[in-house]
């Protein structure tokens, strides 16, 4: 590494968990407290892979698809949401199903489920095979049309755009979204936008954190897993905001020490699945490498909770 003056810090404030994550992880911790384990879920609760591989420990059973729970079991739906096709599989298979899904998803899925039932066409703005889009998807799969980015504003065929609205994922880049909003009302004057926003507070405040910090890093390390959607976006909008690097892993000894030459400060953040202990792990290593001055730049406070689904309330294993 070559010598630096000054070595810091800036750890961006909000970051790591949002309160739809929390809600489901301690969803899955207290199924289990409760009913014991197996508990089975559908899909990664969230997408961390430590959080994952700590639930895995406690008894959590991660499957891909309802049809691997064994009939009767308790199945827990992720905080992405699920196709009502999924809630009728598991109904069948006769699981007891817990529907972890964060309550700004379901707003989604409520709005899809809405401008359907009016007739709409519904362009929903989000990334393909994102199990958040497959799920609003499936709320209205012959009226939602996947638009993923402003190069795919050309090719759709709409069946009448004066009845069209724009619905998108809760995770996305604040900026891109509008730049793909843009190109649908140039070509369809008359598209309605949605009554609120859909990209939520969670990835809208993580994003303007990063932007803050990015502006003034030479380095930014965002925690978080690939597949994270909202995590991945961080690392983009650091660059656009001006960061030299900007790089997202999800422990600290994934950090490549060649990542720290001729750099002064650092940037830290992390994605809406990411639990703190991991951003301290990072702290750690660069604080080892002479990076111990932190300045937290806090750009919001979040006070938002959610109550945890209602299928806690209930003794699933012995149903009345
Ligand atoms: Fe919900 Fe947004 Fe978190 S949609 S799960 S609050 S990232």
């Amino acid at each position: 590494m070559t010598a630096t003056t000054s070595r810091r810090v800036l750890l961006a404030a909000p970051r790591g968990y949002c309160a739809g994550v929390d809600r489901a992880v301690i969803t899955v911790e207290k199924a289990l407290e409760q009913y014991g384990a197996p508990i089975y879920v559908r899909k990664q609760i969230v997408h961390n892979k430590y959080v994952v591989q700590t639930l895995e420990k406690k008894g959590a059973i991660f499957v891909d698809e309802t049809e691997e729970v064994p009939e009767g079991a308790i199945v827990i739906f992720s905080a992405h949401g699920v196709a009502p096709v999924v809630h009728e599989e598991a109904a069948e298979r006769r699981l007891a199903s817990i529907d972890a899904t964060c309550p700004l998803v379901t707003k989604v899925h409520k709005e899809a489920q809405r401008f359907a039932g009016e007739d709409y066409d519904i362009l929903l703005i989000g990334h393909e095979g994102h199990e958040e889009v497959i799920g609003t998807m499936g709320e209205a799969p012959e009226r939602i049309h996947l638009v993923d980015g402003p190069q795919d504003v050309d090719r759709l065929e709409v069946r009448d755009e004066n009845k069209l609205v724009w619905l998108s994922q809760t995770t996305l880049s604040v900026d891109e979204t509008m730049e793909t909003v843009d190109r649908l009302k140039e070509r369809f004057p008359a598209l309605v936008s949605p009554p609120s926003d859909d990209i939520c507070y969670a990835t809208q405040n993580r994003q303007v954190a990063v932007k803050q910090i990015g502006a003034d890093a030479d380095l930014v390390i965002v925690v978080g897993s690939r597949n994270s959607s909202n995590s991945k976006r961080l690392v983009e909008v650091a660059l656009q905001a001006g960061a030299k690097d900007a790089y997202l892993v999800d422990f600290a000894d994934e950090i490549d020490e060649a990542w720290l030459d001729g750099v002064s400060t650092v940037g830290v953040t992390s994605g809406a699945s990411v639990p703190e202990i991991l951003v301290e792990g990072v702290l750690d290593w660069l604080a080892e490498r002479g990076y111990a001055d932190v300045e937290v730049v806090t750009s919001a406070e979040e006070h938002i909770q959610f109550s945890l689904p209602k299928e806690l309330r209930r003794n699933l294993r012995n149903p009345e």
